[in-house]
């Protein structure tokens, strides 16, 4: 990160960032105003395309985003109503993701910045998630994140406004990726969260499934445990010649993943004095973790945070939010800034409060 030399800011003047995002399977450019008001935000999603592979092809993933990058870029600056020349900066993703896939977006978003002679601000996809919840609420530190997608179960703790410490996280699966697993092994399309996820609202029965907590203090999680214990319930029955209603597994899987969840972000929040509790990313959209968590924290006293829906899964709206954190600070990046999948967020982390 460098600083803008010039003053780049004046306390009146707005900020319109202009943001990319391409470290997965959706294409998405928005233009956000001050990191809170969406202008325009689009959002092209491949999942179509990697259904009949049962996933994310990275190649496909590039490709698919090259097609459509520059219609997207020229969309969404029109709908935004800002001209060009009236944009502050462009954000980009800048990791964590597929490496092919982050590189399209940076390659775009420098192009860009370079022709309308505007800064780059590399962000962080997590960072997004969670500031995903700056688009609709006021946040209020210190904070918690909890952060489920397909690539990330997280515990992030924020003492103050861009500041992140990673207090747990997953040992192996994300959370996502477990639910897509299953997904599978119970016959459904990728990507299979929210066919479990109704599955499971459904049923009558539930098979009994782990729970898994780690040591007692840690705020870490593992799901491919539980992922084997579900394949293994299947194996079982068909050896057995039995048929497990697939509703009762995806009940029973369901609620062993929301227990753990729910019980170590509620513990994080209380050791840590957290005044909010922030849910972010795709499994955010969970209806059974929704509830759980909603019911938890209005007994407990605790005021919980979820974005609407589409600021859950991947969008540029939350990148926006997340860069205007770097852009109130003036920390941009160099125009050499890369492609980086091992991003870390702490690192990210503003420099000055
Ligand atoms: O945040 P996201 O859009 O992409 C990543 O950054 O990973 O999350 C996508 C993940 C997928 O694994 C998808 O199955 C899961 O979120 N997901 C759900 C639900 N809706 C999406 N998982 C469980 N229940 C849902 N309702
Ligand atoms: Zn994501």
């Amino acid at each position: 990160m460098k600083e803008l030399s010039e003053n780049h800011q004046t306390q009146t003047a707005p900020c319109y960032i202009l943001a990319v995002e391409t470290s997965c399977d959706e294409t998405s450019v928005a233009v956000v105003k001050d990191g809170r008001e969406v202008l325009s935000n689009l959002i092209s999603s491949q999942i179509e395309t990697h259904k009949a592979f049962g996933g994310v092809v990275p190649e496909v993933a590039s490709r698919k985003h090259v097609e459509v990058i520059t219609l997207m870029l020229e969309q969404a600056i029109e709908e935004s109503g800002i001209r060009p020349r009236d944009l502050s900066a462009i954000a980009v993703t800048q990791g964590p993701g597929l490496v092919g896939a982050l590189l399209v977006g940076i390659v775009a978003a420098k192009t860009l910045a370079m022709a309308l002679g505007k800064p780059l601000i590399g962000t962080h996809h997590i960072a997004g998630h969670i500031y995903a919840n700056r688009l609709t609420h006021e946040l209020k530190y210190p904070a918690m994140a909890l952060v489920v997608s397909g690539g990330h179960t997280e515990l992030v703790h924020m003492e103050s406004e861009g500041k992140f410490k990673l207090i747990g996280r997953t040992r192996d699966d994300a959370v996502g990726e477990a639910y897509d697993k299953v997904a599978r092994a119970l016959g459904c399309p990728y990507p299979g969260g929210p066919h479990v996820d109704r599955m499971a609202s459904e049923a009558e029965q539930v098979v009994p499934l782990p729970r898994v907590w780690l040591e007692a203090d840690s705020y870490d999680f593992s799901l491919s445990g539980l992922k084997s214990a579900v394949l293994n319930v299947l194996n079982q029955a068909k050896m057995r010649g039995e048929t497990l209603e697939a509703s009762a597994v995806a009940r029973g899987f369901q609620e062993a993943v929301v227990e753990v969840l729910v019980e170590k972000a509620v513990r994080a929040v209380r050791q840590y004095g957290s005044q909010q509790l922030l849910l972010c990313g795709g499994v955010a959209a969970n209806r059974g973790l929704r509830m759980a968590l909603q019911e938890r924290c209005e007994r407990e006293g605790l005021e919980l945070l979820i974005p609407p829906m589409v600021y859950c899964t991947d969008n540029a709206a939350m990148i926006g939010a997340a860069a205007y954190l770097k852009w109130q600070r003036g920390e941009i990046s160099e125009f050499d800034a890369k492609a980086d999948p091992g991003l870390s967020l702490e690192e990210w982390s503003v420099q000055s409060v």
